[in-house]
């Protein structure tokens, strides 16, 4: 079965290129339904119409409140009826109006090792910490900020010598390969959620070098 995705970004768009390309290259039974930006100027918006994909801007800044605006978008994202919407890069917090209405079926992808630095800066947070490693994870979205059931984490280290710079751009590249891979394994229907933990095939395991589930 080939699933409906909704993406919403505000920025780049490099992660929304990973789930392009993946589908591009027939490992994702996905369609990109439609790309939304809270951003007129995202980058990820000329990414997403030079690959033919429909775009929208919904600017956070003219709303009265977060609830208001919670509101708008879920009946703008409601419009493609998306099986899935892919938080990638979206900047801003998603209160119930939002999260309640597409349960289980919101994904966000974080760059850290959650439960560690939830929000922003997490590679100058990691580096100040004096961190051995640091990553990414990607989660179903709960209205608790970056504190939704783990799907699937990735390591990478910190060396000496690093920047916030070069650290996310290490980060970055396994964002790249784990957030198609999450999508990919919802569109197959191998997630469930029990008890606020995320099964894969019904189990929680490692496999492929990737780390599940750490907490
Ligand atoms: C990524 O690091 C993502 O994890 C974070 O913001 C960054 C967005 O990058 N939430 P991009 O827009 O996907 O290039």
């Amino acid at each position: 079965m080939t699933i409906a995705i909704v993406v919403l970004i505000s920025g780049r768009g490099s992660n929304l290129q990973s789930i392009i390309d993946a589908v591009d290259r027939g490992e994702l039974p996905a369609r990109i339904a439609a790309v939304i930006s809270n951003e007129a100027d995202a980058l990820g918006l000329t990414r997403a119409q030079q690959a033919g994909i429909q775009t929208r801007v919904l600017n956070h800044r003219g709303f009265a409140d977060r609830n208001d605006y919670d509101l708008t978008l879920r009946d703008l994202v409601a419009e493609y009826y998306p099986d899935l919407t892919v938080l990638a890069g979206f900047m801003r917090i998603l209160g119930p109006q939002f999260v309640g209405h597409f349960e289980g079926r919101i994904m966000n992808i974080h760059p850290s090792l959650l439960p560690k630095y939830r929000g922003l800066n997490t590679h100058e947070r990691a580096l100040a910490d004096r961190a051995r490693e640091h990553g990414a994870s990607v989660h179903f979205v709960t209205t608790d900020l970056d504190a939704g059931p783990i799907i699937i984490q990735t390591k990478v280290p910190i060396y000496e010598d690093d920047s916030p710079e070069i650290l996310a751009e290490r980060v970055l590249k396994e964002e790249h390969r784990i957030l198609p891979q999450a999508i990919r394994w919802f569109a197959e229907d191998r997630l469930r959620i029990a008890e606020g933990h995320v099964l894969l095939d019904g189990e929680t395991r490692p496999e492929q070098g990737l780390t599940y589930h750490l907490q």
